[in-house]
C-alpha cells in the first residue's frame, strides 16, 4: 500500500439558478414498496424455476413478441404473467400516452444535487409502475468522452464519480417504487455511429471495437455500473460493440469477469435490441437474455444445445434464477399494477420536473448581473428563434430536424419520450407577459432576416432586452457530424447582437456546443445553458429569468488547457464564501456523524455492497458554505482529489459534491464523504484497488481554513508530511476560468 500525499482539492465554484419558487419539499427516503434482500430474492427464484420444465426455463431466455419494446413470456401454468420492458433512462417512452418527458440524464447531472437524482428517478419510477411496466430500460450511464456521440443526452456527462452517483440514486429511486433498472449500455458503448456495424456481405456487419486497458475500464468506464451494481440494479444490458474485439454480449472478461465475478453481480445481463449473434459464447460468457428475442438464438433453441451437452442445465437454472430473482428483490409479486401503457400515472410530476429543469440550467454569462429580470423595469421583450416556440410538426422524436424547429425537450431515439404535453419558452413568456404586463414580440422564423431585420427599428426596441434561441439536437444512431446550433443558429445570434446592446442567449442543446463565435460579442451580456429541459421548459425558464432564482477537467488539466466553461463552472446571482476546512477520519459509530449518515442514506435491503469494504467511509472533509449575497441561492461544494504520482492519475478528480441552498447571509457546514474506493487506484500490476492513503495515518486532518483572514483569490493550504495534502480553490466572484 502507498502512502505518499493525497492531494485534496475542495471547489466552490458551480452555482446555478434555483428558485425559492415553490418549497423544496424534503426527499422522501423511503421506499413505497416492501423491498427484499438478494438471499431472500434468489431464494424465492429458485423455488419458483423448481416447478419449471427445462423448456420454461430455457423459454424465459429470450423475448417475444408483445405490447411493450421488450417482452418475457408469461407461463400460464405455473401462473407467471410475464414482464414488460420499456424504454427509456427520462421518463416512459416508446409512445405511450400520458407521459411526462423528463429532463435529460445530462440535465439531472447538472444540477450537482442528490436529492433531486433520486426525487426525479421516484417520479420516473412512479410512472412506470403505475402503468405496470416491470423495467425501465434506464440509466444510460455511458461516459460522455466523446461530444459527438448521439446519445450524450441520455447519459451523465463526462466524470466517472458525477455519473456513478446518478446511476447509484437513480436505482434507488426507482427500484424503490418496485420497478426493475437496466443500467446500459455495457459497455465502452460511447459512440453510435458505427455501433451496430459497418456491413461486408448479408450477414457479416463490423462493428467497432473498444480497446482498452485495465486501469482505463476501472476507473473511468466501470465505474458507473459499479455503483449500479451496489445500489441493487436488477438488470444490465449489455451494448452492441466490441471489447478487445470481442462482442459485449459475448464477452468472457466483461460479463463473466468484472461485472459477474468482481462486482458480485447477481441480476441478469439482457441484450441491446438485437445485439447478439450466437448462441453457445453469449450463453457461455455471461448472457441472460437475448432482446427483443425474435431471431432464435435463444429462447426455446437453448432446449437443443442442453440436450446434446453444448450447454450445462446448471447454467440455464443459473439464466432463470437472474430473470425471476429482480421480481421478488422488488416486490412485483405484491400487488403489482396490471399493464396498461396508457393508464395516466401522471399525478403531480411537473413539480419535481420543473425543479429539476430549473436546477439543472446553468448560467455562463451574466454582464452587470443583466439577470435576473426585473418585470417592473425590463418590460420590453424581443423574442428569436424557432426553438423558443413549439415545433411545426408535432411532439414526435422524427419531427425534430432543422425545418421543423421547436424547443427541444430532450433529444431522440429510442430515449425520447413522447409527451403528453411539453411548454415551451414563448408560450410560458406569454403568460408571463400577460400577468406582469409586458410588452413581447418575437420572429421564430429564424431565416426570415428581412423580418429580424425590420425589429430593430420598432418603436421602443432600443431599451428592449432581446432573447435569443439556438438549439441543437442528436440522436441515437448516429453521432452529430459538428458541434453547431441548428438552423445557422450562430448567424442569428451575431446578427441580433449588432442592433440589439442587450442580447441574452438561451441555448437548448442535447450536449456539449461550440459558442465560440459569438459567446465574446460585447452585446451579449447573458447566457444561459438550458440544457434538455423536459416538459416543463418554458415554466422553469421563467422562474429563472424573472424570478432571481439563482442562480460544469481531467484532459485540460493535464495538458494545460483553460477550457472557455471548466467542469462545474456555473455562475449565481448571489455570492458565497467558503471555509472552516477540516478533515477527519470517518466515524460510523455515532449514528448522527457525516459517515453514517452517508451510509444510512445509501442503504436499502437489495444493496449489493461488496465485502471488500470498498465503500466503506474512510475520512469526512467539513467545510462551510455561506451567502454573502442579497439572493437565496444555491452553491455545489466540489471534492477534488490529486493522487501521488505512483497512482498515474490526472491532476484532479471528482470525488465528493454537496449542493446546499441558502438564504442571504445563512452559512451551513458542508459534509463530504470518502469511501475507500474514492481514495484508490486501479493497481494493474496485482489487479485489485490501491488505497493511497493509510486510514490508520493519525496525522491525517484538522488543517484549518479561513477565507475572511486571506484574500487571494485562489487559496491554498498544503499541509506537508505522511498525511494527505490538502488544497482549497475558493472563487469569490465566480470569474475565475480555471481549469478545475
Ligand atoms: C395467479 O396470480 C393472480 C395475480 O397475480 C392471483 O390473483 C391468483 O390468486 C393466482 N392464482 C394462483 C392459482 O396462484
Ligand atoms: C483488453 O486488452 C488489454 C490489452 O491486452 C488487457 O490488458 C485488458 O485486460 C483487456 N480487457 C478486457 C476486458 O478484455
Ligand atoms: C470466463 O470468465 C470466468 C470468470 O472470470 C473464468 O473463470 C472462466 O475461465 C472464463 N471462461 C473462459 C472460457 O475464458
Ligand atoms: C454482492 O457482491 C458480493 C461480491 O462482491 C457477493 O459475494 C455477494 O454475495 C453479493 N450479494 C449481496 C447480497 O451482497
Ligand atoms: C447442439 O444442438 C444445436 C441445436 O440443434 C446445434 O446447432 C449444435 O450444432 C449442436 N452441437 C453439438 C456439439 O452437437
Ligand atoms: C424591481 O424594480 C422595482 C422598480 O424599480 C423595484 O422597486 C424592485 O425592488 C425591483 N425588484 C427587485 C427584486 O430588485
Ligand atoms: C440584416 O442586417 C444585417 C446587419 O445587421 C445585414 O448584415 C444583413 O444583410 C441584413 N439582412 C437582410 C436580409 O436584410
Ligand atoms: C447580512 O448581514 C450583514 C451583517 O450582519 C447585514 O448588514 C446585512 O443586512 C445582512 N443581509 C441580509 C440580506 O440580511
Ligand atoms: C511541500 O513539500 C515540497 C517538497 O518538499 C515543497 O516543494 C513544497 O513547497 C511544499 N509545499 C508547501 C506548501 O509547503
Ligand atoms: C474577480 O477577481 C479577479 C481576480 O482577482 C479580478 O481580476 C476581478 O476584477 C474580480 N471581479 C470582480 C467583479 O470583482
Amino acid at each position: 500500500m502507498l502512502t505518499t500525499p493525497l492531494l485534496l482539492l475542495c471547489v466552490a465554484t458551480c452555482l446555478s439558478p434555483t428558485a425559492s419558487v415553490t418549497d423544496r419539499s424534503k426527499a422522501n427516503l423511503q421506499p413505497q414498496v416492501k423491498l427484499r434482500t438478494w438471499e431472500q430474492a434468489i431464494a424465492m427464484a429458485k423455488s419458483f424455476i423448481g416447478q419449471l420444465t427445462l423448456q420454461e426455463k430455457c423459454h424465459l431466455t429470450a423475448g417475444v413478441s408483445g405490447t411493450c419494446a421488450g417482452n418475457i413470456a408469461s407461463l400460464p401454468r405455473v401462473n407467471f404473467s410475464g414482464f414488460c420492458l420499456l424504454d427509456t433512462p427520462s421518463g416512459v417512452g416508446d409512445g405511450v400516452l400520458y407521459s411526462t418527458a423528463f429532463v435529460s440524464g445530462i440535465h439531472i447531472a447538472g444540477t450537482w444535487d442528490r436529492d433531486l437524482f433520486y426525487r426525479r428517478a421516484v417520479a420516473i419510477g412512479k410512472e412506470f409502475r403505475g402503468k405496470g411496466v416491470h423495467y425501465a430500460l434506464g440509466p444510460m450511464v455511458n461516459i460522455d468522452r466523446n461530444a459527438r456521440h448521439g446519445r450524450n443526452w441520455e447519459g451523465f456527462g463526462s466524470d466517472p464519480y458525477l455519473s456513478g452517483e446518478n446511476a447509484f440514486f437513480y436505482t434507488q429511486g426507482v427500484q424503490d417504487q418496485g420497478v426493475v433498472t437496466t443500467a446500459k449500455h455495457y459497455i465502452c458503448n460511447e459512440q453510435d455511429t458505427h455501433r451496430s456495424g459497418v456491413m461486408k456481405g448479408a450477414n457479416d456487419a463490423v462493428v467497432y471495437s473498444a480497446n482498452l486497458d485495465d486501469k482505463t475500464m476501472h476507473e473511468i468506464y466501470l465505474w458507473p455500473f459499479a455503483s449500479s451494481v451496489v445500489a441493487g440494479a436488477g438488470s444490465i444490458m449489455c451494448s452492441a460493440n466490441e471489447i478487445n474485439d470481442t462482442r459485449a454480449c459475448q464477452n468472457n472478461q466483461t460479463q463473466n469477469g468484472l461485472l459477474k465475478g468482481e462486482l458480485g453481480y447477481m441480476g441478469n445481463i439482457l441484450t441491446d435490441w438485437m445485439g447478439s449473434k450466437s448462441t453457445v459464447d453469449p450463453v457461455l460468457s455471461g448472457l441472460d437474455i437475448d432482446m427483443p428475442g425474435n431471431d432464435g438464438y435463444m429462447g426455446d433453441t437453448l432446449v437443443a444445445f442442453v440436450q446434446n451437452g453444448s450447454i450445462p442445465e446448471s447454467r440455464i437454472d443459473d439464466m432463470a434464477t437472474r430473470i425471476i430473482a429482480p421480481y421478488y428483490l422488488v416486490g412485483q409479486d405484491q400487488d403489482y399494477p396490471t399493464l396498461d401503457l396508457d393508464r395516466d400515472a401522471m399525478e403531480n410530476n411537473y413539480l419535481v420536473n420543473r425543479e429539476a429543469s430549473r436546477a439543472g440550467m446553468i448560467l455562463l454569462k451574466n454582464v452587470n448581473n443583466i439577470l435576473p429580470l426585473n418585470s417592473s423595469i425590463n418590460t420590453n421583450i424581443y423574442i428569436y428563434g424557432q426553438a423558443a416556440g413549439q415545433t411545426n410538426c408535432g411532439l414526435e422524436q422524427t419531427s425534430w430536424n432543422a425545418n421543423c424547429g421547436g424547443a427541444l425537450y430532450q433529444g431522440g431515439g429510442s430515449g425520447f419520450v413522447r409527451p403528453a404535453y411539453a411548454l415551451d419558452p414563448l408560450t410560458a413568456l406569454m403568460q408571463k407577459g400577460r400577468d406582469d404586463r409586458l410588452q413581447i414580440r418575437y420572429i421564430a422564423n429564424q431565416n426570415d432576416f428581412i423580418s429580424i431585420n425590420r425589429t430593430f427599428s420598432d418603436r421602443g426596441f432600443q431599451n428592449a432586452k432581446c432573447l435569443v434561441f439556438i438549439s441543437a439536437w442528436s440522436e441515437e444512431g448516429i453521432d452529430r457530424t459538428d458541434l453547431y446550433a441548428f438552423a445557422n443558429g450562430e448567424q442569428l445570434v451575431l446578427t441580433v447582437a449588432q442592433n440589439c446592446r442587450q442580447t441574452i442567449v438561451l441555448v437548448n442543446s442535447v450536449s456539449q456546443l461550440n459558442l465560440e463565435r459569438w459567446v465574446d460579442h460585447p452585446n451579449v451580456v447573458g447566457v444561459l445553458w438550458t440544457g434538455m429541459p423536459g416538459s416543463e421548459y418554458g415554466p422553469a425558464l421563467v422562474d429563472i429569468l424573472f424570478e432571481g432564482v439563482f442562480l460544469d477537467y481531467r484532459h485540460f488539466d493535464k495538458y494545460n488547457i483553460t477550457p472557455r466553461y471548466y467542469f462545474g463552472y456555473g455562475l449565481s446571482y448571489t455570492s458565497f464564501s467558503f471555509g472552516k476546512l477540516e478533515i477527519s477520519q470517518a466515524n460510523d459509530d455515532d449514528k448522527n456523524s457525516p459517515a453514517s449518515l452517508y451510509k444510512q442514506r445509501r442503504m436499502r435491503p437489495y444493496n449489493n455492497f461488496s465485502d471488500s469494504g470498498l465503500y466503506d467511509p474512510v475520512y469526512t472533509i467539513k467545510c462551510t458554505v455561506k451567502n454573502t449575497g442579497n439572493y437565496y441561492g444555491s452553491e455545489v461544494a466540489q471534492l477534488y482529489l490529486g493522487f501521488p504520482v505512483q497512482a498515474q492519475e490526472p491532476p484532479k478528480i471528482l470525488r465528493g459534491f454537496e449542493r446546499v441552498y441558502l438564504e442571504p447571509n445563512e452559512s451551513r457546514e458542508v459534509a463530504l464523504v470518502l469511501t475507500r474506493k474514492d481514495v484508490s487506484y486501479w493497481n494493474v500490476v496485482n489487479q485489485q484497488c490501491a488505497t493511497v492513503v493509510e486510514v490508520q495515518d493519525a496525522d491525517v486532518g484538522v488543517d484549518q481554513f479561513d477565507p475572511e483572514n486571506d484574500d487571494r483569490n485562489a487559496m491554498e493550504l498544503i499541509k506537508n508530511g505522511s498525511g494527505p495534502s490538502v488544497m482549497v480553490v475558493y472563487y469569490p466572484n465566480n470569474s475565475g476560468q480555471q481549469s478545475a
